[in-house]
């Protein structure tokens, strides 16, 4: 039977892996842990939950001994707009973090995942199309410590042969848990926007494409990696995966459909839209497909219809018409 712990499991990611593993695994098999707690009450008291810094290796080791964990997901990070905030903080953390985890993972023979994102990328990478295996020097703190990362892991599967899996995660967009700092948060807030206010001013220029994917499909790539045959896998992290590539003007257009008077406008964050301007347009994902079978369910206009359906009902929203209803 599987025991896995979850690093970060109160964040925007972690909160619906958590979901998914407790539904495969059961409650008592998937640990979370985050630094913070009363988040999500609901999940904090669905099953084992510990507040700790995912840094503090004492910790980690005592909580992955206490439960005979054998799988980590480790998700707590600072995101791109966060950490070029506090860029030193975010390298302790990134760096730290995965770190502690790896060590720990080498001690107690765990697995690990990690996801790194379209932000290892830097302005020298192919912006359209961009492939698995390319020119990465990305110019944002977040960016610097994804790659690191990614290299770490890799390290730690060539030295010691920890099972160290990852993908590169494009912007995530979902409806249970806010993003927590990112560039591409404004793909998430614009929904919430169209239906509290029936308008949304953008903090990135309307023609910046971006690779996204909705939340389903992104639990789906990590619990789907993590089950993959080790023998087919010939990359084993950072993994390109991807569903979409939009701009807010595009999303616009398909919130249009069922909202036919939304309006945007913009006001341009400059440290968001310089760090847009070097990530990918859009990702080519085939290692992905061809080593573990990954295939994206969502495209743009089945995600926002799927936003529109969640987030009309929670709000309270009644003039809302989606084509199947
Ligand atoms: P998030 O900010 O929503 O959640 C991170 C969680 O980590 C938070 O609950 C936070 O309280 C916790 N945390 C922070 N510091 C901690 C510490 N020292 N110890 C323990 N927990 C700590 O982030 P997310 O969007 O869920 O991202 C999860 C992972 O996925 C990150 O590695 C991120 O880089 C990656 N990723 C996310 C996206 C996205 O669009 N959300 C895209 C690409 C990659
Ligand atoms: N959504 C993430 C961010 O913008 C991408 O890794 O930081």
């Amino acid at each position: 039977m599987k025991s896995i712990l979850i690093s970060g499991a109160l964040g925007q990611l972690g909160s619906e892996i958590a979901l998914e593993l407790r539904r495969r695994h059961g409650d008592a098999s998937v640990v979370l842990c985050d630094i913070r707690d009363g988040a999500n009450r609901e999940l904090e008291r669905g099953g084992p939950f510990y507040r700790f810094d995912v840094r503090d290796g004492n910790a980690l080791a005592e909580v992955v001994q206490k439960h005979a964990i054998d799988t980590i997901y480790h998700l707590a990070a600072l995101l791109s707009a966060t950490a070029e905030a506090d860029p030193q903080n975010a390298w302790d953390l990134n760096m730290n973090g995965l770190f502690t985890v790896l060590e720990v993972a080498r001690a107690k023979g765990c697995a690990v995942f990690t996801p790194s994102s379209i932000g290892a990328f830097g302005p020298d990478t192919p912006k359209d199309w961009t492939p698995q295996d390319t020119l990465q020097r990305p110019r944002s703190m977040y960016g610097v410590t994804k790659v690191s990362g990614e290299l770490l892991c890799d390290y730690y599967y060539h030295r010691y042969g920890v099972d160290t899996r990852g993908v590169r995660y494009p912007g995530l967009i979902s409806n249970v848990t806010p993003p927590g700092g990112g560039t591409t948060d404004y793909a998430v807030d614009i929904y919430h926007a169209a239906l509290d206010e029936g308008r949304y001013t953008c903090f990135l220029k309307g023609d910046t494409y971006l690779d996204m994917m909705y939340m389903p499909d992104a639990v789906r790539a990590a619990v789907q990696l993590m089950e993959a045959d080790p023998g087919r896998l010939r990359h084993r992290n950072a993994f390109n995966v991807t569903a979409m590539s939009f701009s807010p003007e595009e999303q616009t257009a398909y919130i249009r459909k069922y909202l036919p008077h939304f309006e945007i406008d913009y006001r341009i964050d400059p440290v968001r839209q310089a760090i847009a301007n070097t990530w990918p347009n859009s990702l080519e994902d085939y290692a992905a497909r061809v080593e573990w079978d990954w295939s994206p369910q969502y495209d743009l206009d089945a995600m926002t219809r799927d936003m529109l359906r969640v987030l009309s009902q929670r709000k309270g929203v009644k003039d809302v018409t989606l084509d199947d209803e």
